[in-house]
């Protein structure tokens, strides 16, 4: 609404006697065209949004990236053998169809938003995607059900899957209620699954990263609140989920050779 009056306002200022015509005219009909020109707008905008930020950017998922997802490595298994169907953590892909030996295009639709999801724009090294299987002496995650698939950085897939990161648009978040922006939202995602040592779908119901479905989800924004409200009394800023948590999903409160001793309530 404030984006449709100022346009208004700037286009009408030509002379003071037409503006005022124009306004009293405009407050008769406020209600409706206003209506009209925010919808018309956001119908417009959410469909150019999508067509320059995701076109070209399926386009490489689609031939690049999603192979790499079948493709049979020497060492390990395929990522579609454990990840199809849901029993991967927070990375789901799509079962293949009966007899099929790749996806089709809606099956590749879902995979592509599913998967932007697990990536930062412009940031590989925080993309849970690419650093969960990479393995921790090239700077990846130290554990991870099916293996270190990239041993290192070098690995062609890796640096496929890293260039598709550098060159992917700013990602439409649609329900953040205490992050004030999701710039950085991969980096805090990784933060509390190495601090509770958890995996994504402890908190979300994937391939819907933006569901509240799971009550978890909630239990972290209150966290994240107070986490925010301890550094502001602590002026310091160094409490971090890691401060207490410490890779459990709940901090010890009981000291394990002194259980008895007691912090007053
Ligand atoms: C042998 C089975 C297996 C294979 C093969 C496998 N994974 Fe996994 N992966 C898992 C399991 C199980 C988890 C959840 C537990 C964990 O984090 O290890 C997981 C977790 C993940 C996660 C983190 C999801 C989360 O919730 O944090 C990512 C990302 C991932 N895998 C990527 C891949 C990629 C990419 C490949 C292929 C290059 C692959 N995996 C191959 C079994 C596998
Ligand atoms: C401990 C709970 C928890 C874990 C684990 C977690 N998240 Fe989240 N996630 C949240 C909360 C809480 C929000 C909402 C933040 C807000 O309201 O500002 C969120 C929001 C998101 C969103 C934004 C969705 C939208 O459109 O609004 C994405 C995407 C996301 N998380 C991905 C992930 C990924 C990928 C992982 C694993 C690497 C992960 N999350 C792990 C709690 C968690
Ligand atoms: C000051 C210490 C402290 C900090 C900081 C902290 N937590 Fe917690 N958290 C706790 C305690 C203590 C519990 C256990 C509460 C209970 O048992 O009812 C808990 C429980 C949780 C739970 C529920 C686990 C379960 O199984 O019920 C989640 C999820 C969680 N914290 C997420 C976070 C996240 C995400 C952050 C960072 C934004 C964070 N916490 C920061 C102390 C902390």
């Amino acid at each position: 609404m404030t984006m449709c009056n100022t346009h208004i306002a700037r286009t009408s200022s030509r002379s003071r006697m037409r503006l005022q015509i124009y306004l009293r005219v405009m407050r008769l009909l406020q209600p409706v065209v206003l209506s009209l020109l925010c919808l018309t707008n956001f119908v417009f905008l959410t469909d150019a949004m999508y067509a320059q930020s995701n076109d070209a950017d399926y386009g490489v998922f689609k031939e690049r990236i999603q192979p790499i997802f079948l493709k049979t490595r020497s060492t390990h298994g395929r990522c579609v053998t454990c990840h199809a169907g849901g029993n991967g953590g927070g990375f789901v892909l799509q079962p293949l169809s009966p007899g099929a030996v790749t996806w089709d295009e809606e099956q590749t639709r879902k995979n592509y938003l599913e998967v932007s999801q697990l990536v930062s724009p412009g940031k590989p090294e925080s993309s849970q995607l690419l650093m969960h299987p990479l393995a921790p002496e090239a700077g990846g995650d130290v554990f991870h059900s099916g293996g270190h698939q990239f041993s290192s950085q070098a690995d062609p897939d890796w640096q496929a899957l890293a260039a598709w990161v550098r060159q992917k648009g700013r990602w439409e978040y649609k329900n953040l209620k205490v992050l004030s922006s999701g710039e950085s939202l991969l980096d805090v995602m990784r933060t509390f699954n190495l601090s509770l040592r958890e995996e994504c779908n402890f908190c979300h119901t994937p391939p819907d990263f933006a569901s509240d479905a799971r009550p978890m989800k909630n239990v972290a924004r209150e966290m994240m609140k107070m986490t925010s409200d301890l550094n502001a009394k602590l002026g310091n800023g160094t409490v971090t989920c890691y401060t207490c948590h410490r890779g459990d999903e709940r901090p010890k409160t009981v000291h394990p050779r002194f259980p008895n001793l007691k912090y007053p309530n």
